[in-house]
């Protein structure tokens, strides 16, 4: 029977030759579908996870699984097929210079052996839903930081990964491009593409509310749903609230990009919405979160002035009673 976890690490040890233990007996499993933010100081072993789930590290002891397959047996030729169910998203992007942005992301293409004309036609596709359809013949060198790292994110799911692993990908960027590409990623998750991103981005993580899985010195020590970068534990009633947020905001975003998108059957198998507008997109999100900002505290005003009459009342109900006792 296949495992539901696309990721299941259990006892993980890695230990490099140099005596380090970047890893240290860790276990946790990730269901398809989630968003996971891998938080934790320099040195915390964060990018050491990335590289065992790509295999570009083997562990010591213990067990990674990723979708089912036991990454300590998989044969070293297999290791190109387990990397196709992966997109790689990096730091410092690593575009491939002297070729224009559709080469970037056709060449992802290229090396899997897709046919030409499958290339010619996805690649543009993948650069709108990006916001870089227009960018399509310029060269990595004229881009600003904002967009080689959404051309990172395009080049990285043209071949539709199951799973994007993200090492500190707004780590090079200002914070508004910073949010733009959270808000792609969240995006391509909200279609059901398993992410998750290492960063040390605190802002981010607390805004965003997702899992947190928090290392130090290796260890696993904080797994947390709709967590924030530091809280411990966060008050139950504010995590109720925020999903409903969350909820309602998902909805919207949808609802956006039905109206903008509309993607025909023939492309149906691209499975992230074709955001024509990326920033417009951002934009409305942070009207409507501030909308509901202004909303919840214009409900609180008036509860508050509410309850206040109620006590007035209840205190001249008393004096009533005093007179009358
Ligand atoms: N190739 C390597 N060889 C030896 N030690 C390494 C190697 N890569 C990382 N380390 C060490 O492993 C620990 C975890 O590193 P890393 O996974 O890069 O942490 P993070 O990404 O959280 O900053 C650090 O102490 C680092 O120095
Ligand atoms: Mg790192």
């Amino acid at each position: 029977m296949k495992n539901k976890n696309i990721i299941e690490l259990s006892d993980a040890v890695k230990t490099y030759k140099n005596g380090v233990t970047a890893l240290d007996h860790v276990s946790f499993t990730v269901e398809p579908g989630e968003f996971i933010f891998v938080v934790g100081e320099s040195g915390a072993g964060k990018s050491t996870l990335i590289k065992l789930l790509t295999r570009e590290e083997k562990i010591n002891s213990g067990k990674v699984a990723l979708d089912g397959y036991d990454l300590t047996q998989l044969p070293r030729r297999l290791v190109p097929f387990l990397r196709r169910k992966i997109g790689m998203i990096f730091q410092d992007f690593r575009l491939i210079e002297g070729k224009t942005v559709f080469e970037n992301v056709a060449f992802a293409m290229e090396i899997i052996g897709t046919k030409p004309e499958m290339i010619k036609r996805r690649v543009p596709l993948v650069l709108s839903q990006v916001g870089l359809r227009t960018k399509m013949n310029m060269y990595t060198d004229e881009l600003s930081g904002g967009e080689a790292q959404r051309l990172g994110i395009a080049r990285a799911i043209v071949n539709n990964p199951s799973l994007i692993l993200a090492d500190e990908p707004t780590g090079n960027l200002d914070p508004v491009n910073g949010e733009a590409i959270m808000a792609l990623l969240e995006c391509i998750n909200q279609e059901g593409t398993t992410v998750i991103a290492c960063t040390h981005d605190k802002n981010l993580v607390d805004r965003m509310s997702k899992r947190v899985l928090e290392f130090s010195n290796g260890k696993l020590i904080r797994d947390a749903c709709h967590a924030t970068y530091s809280n411990k534990s966060a008050c139950s009633d504010a995590l109720v609230s925020r999903q409903a947020e969350i909820e309602a905001e998902t909805a919207e975003n949808y609802d956006y990009f039905g109206q903008a998108t509309g993607i025909s059957e023939e492309n149906e198998h691209i499975r992230i919405p074709k955001a024509i507008d990326v920033e417009k997109f951002i934009l409305d999100s942070h009207k409507r979160r501030a909308n509901r900002r202004e909303e919840r505290r214009t409900e609180q005003k008036r509860q508050i002035i509410e309850q206040g009459e109620v006590r007035q009342e209840s205190h001249s109900n008393e004096h009533y009673e005093d007179f009358s006792g």
